[in-house]
């Protein structure tokens, strides 16, 4: 499924509306260049689950752990990272966490540590704003793609 976002605002309600399909052991990549809007669609997501915390890029941090109404959200940025220092942050943890949503920027280095039913989110920028393409790698992530289509 394909969706172009106008503005912020609308990458923001994209997310929110995302965030209210989300459950724990879900797991979201977000690929896609730089400022494509892969942290304003984690914030938009955060507060779909009900988090009321202030989402920010992780990048330094690596890692960072928002608490919404019912789940946990780990938010991961992979951008400084190498496959070989992956290891060392721990993404099982994050994706085997019953009470956890797991939201990943700049995946790739972490291929070898995501379930394979993953929900794929690709970004790019598009003249006057960003086009977002999503790909549900198995049964329960196509679902949500599906409900996400619908509402
Ligand atoms: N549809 C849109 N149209 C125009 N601007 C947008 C749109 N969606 C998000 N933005 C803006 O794009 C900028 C970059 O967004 P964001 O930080 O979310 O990107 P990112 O993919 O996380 O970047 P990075 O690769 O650095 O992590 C922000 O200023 C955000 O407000
Ligand atoms: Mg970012």
């Amino acid at each position: 499924m394909v969706v172009t976002t106008r503005s912020e605002a609308q990458t923001l309600t994209l997310g929110r509306r995302l965030g209210r399909l989300l459950r724990g052991y879900d797991v979201v990549c977000l690929d896609g260049e730089l400022g494509s809007g892969k942290t304003t669609l984690t914030r938009g997501l955060a507060q779909g689950a009900g988090s009321r915390n202030r989402v920010a890029s992780p990048t330094f941090a690596l890692a960072r752990v928002y608490r919404g109404s019912r789940w946990l959200i780990y938010h991961v940025d992979l951008y400084r990272v190498s496959p070989d220092q992956t290891r060392d942050i721990g993404l099982e943890e994050f994706t085997s966490d019953p009470r956890g949503i797991c939201v990943v920027e700049w995946p790739r280095a972490g291929e070898a540590y995501y379930p394979e039913d993953r929900l794929e989110v690709r970004l790019a920028h598009l003249r006057g704003g960003r086009r977002l393409r999503f790909v549900g790698r198995g049964p329960r992530s196509r679902r949500i793609v599906r409900r996400l289509g619908l509402n």
